[in-house]
């Protein structure tokens, strides 16, 4: 690593406090419900009982707690200790229980990697430096023949975060070699806030 991508990973690790966001409910990219690409892979089967998920950069997504609900194994990161409480309050307010953890999401190995890994708004929200490092950690974390479901922000200003995530640079960062792209073109879900900004989602299958 040069000094300069140093430098860069430091300061995105201060760019933003997302701890003081959470306390002060300044989270515009919350939905407020489930994410409709959820529904749209658990319709498919993608999603279902038995398998394991993670959950990188959770916050106080919805998800975490309607994976477990449906039968899921889930484990779920965040750098913000108020998030992490939150979502333990969910869990056991729900009589359910995940690996959930306070620390730095491309760090964290699972026991085994996961069939499932469940990417909302978490990319977009590192800086576009650590990308490659995202990928290999994907990479590292989901199972041979696991699922990455990605919700690829689209945002074309510079700037962040949220750090646009244009498709054609998704496609050079998840490349052919390592992920299986599915021939259909990805669907896109307009966010509620964020200026509208869709989300597209791809199923992306880890190869062996
Ligand atoms: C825009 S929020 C999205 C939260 C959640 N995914 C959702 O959809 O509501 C980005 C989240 O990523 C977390 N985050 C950013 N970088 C992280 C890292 N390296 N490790 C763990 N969490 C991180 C932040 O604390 C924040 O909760």
């Amino acid at each position: 690593m040069s000094e300069g991508d140093s430098e860069a990973k430091s300061e995105d690790r201060q760019s933003v406090d997302w701890d003081a966001r959470f306390r002060a409910d300044d989270a515009p990219w919350e939905r407020g419900e489930l994410h409709p690409a959820f529904t749209l892979w658990l319709d498919a089967g993608l999603i279902a009982a038995g398998k394991s998920v993670y959950v990188p950069g959770c916050g106080r997504s919805l998800e975490p707690l309607a994976f477990a609900s449906l039968g899921l194994t889930v484990s779920a990161v965040d750098y913000a200790s108020s998030a992490i409480v939150w979502q333990w309050q969910q869990f056991k307010a729900a009589g359910l229980t995940g690996t959930l953890v306070t620390g730095d999401a491309l760090a964290f190995r699972p026991d085994r990697p996961v069939d499932l890994y469940y990417e909302q708004t978490f990319l977009c929200a590192i800086h576009p430096s650590k990308r490659e490092e995202y990928e290999a950690a994907a990479y590292a974390q989901i199972a041979p023949g696991g699922h990455l479901l990605a919700l690829f922000m689209q945002k074309q200003e510079r700037g962040g975060p949220p750090y646009g995530c244009d498709m054609a640079d998704m496609r050079a960062l998840f490349s052919g070699e390592r992920w299986a792209w599915p021939d259909a073109e990805p669907q896109a879900f307009p966010h509620p806030s964020l200026g509208g900004k869709a989300e597209l989602a791809v199923a992306l299958r880890r190869k062996p």
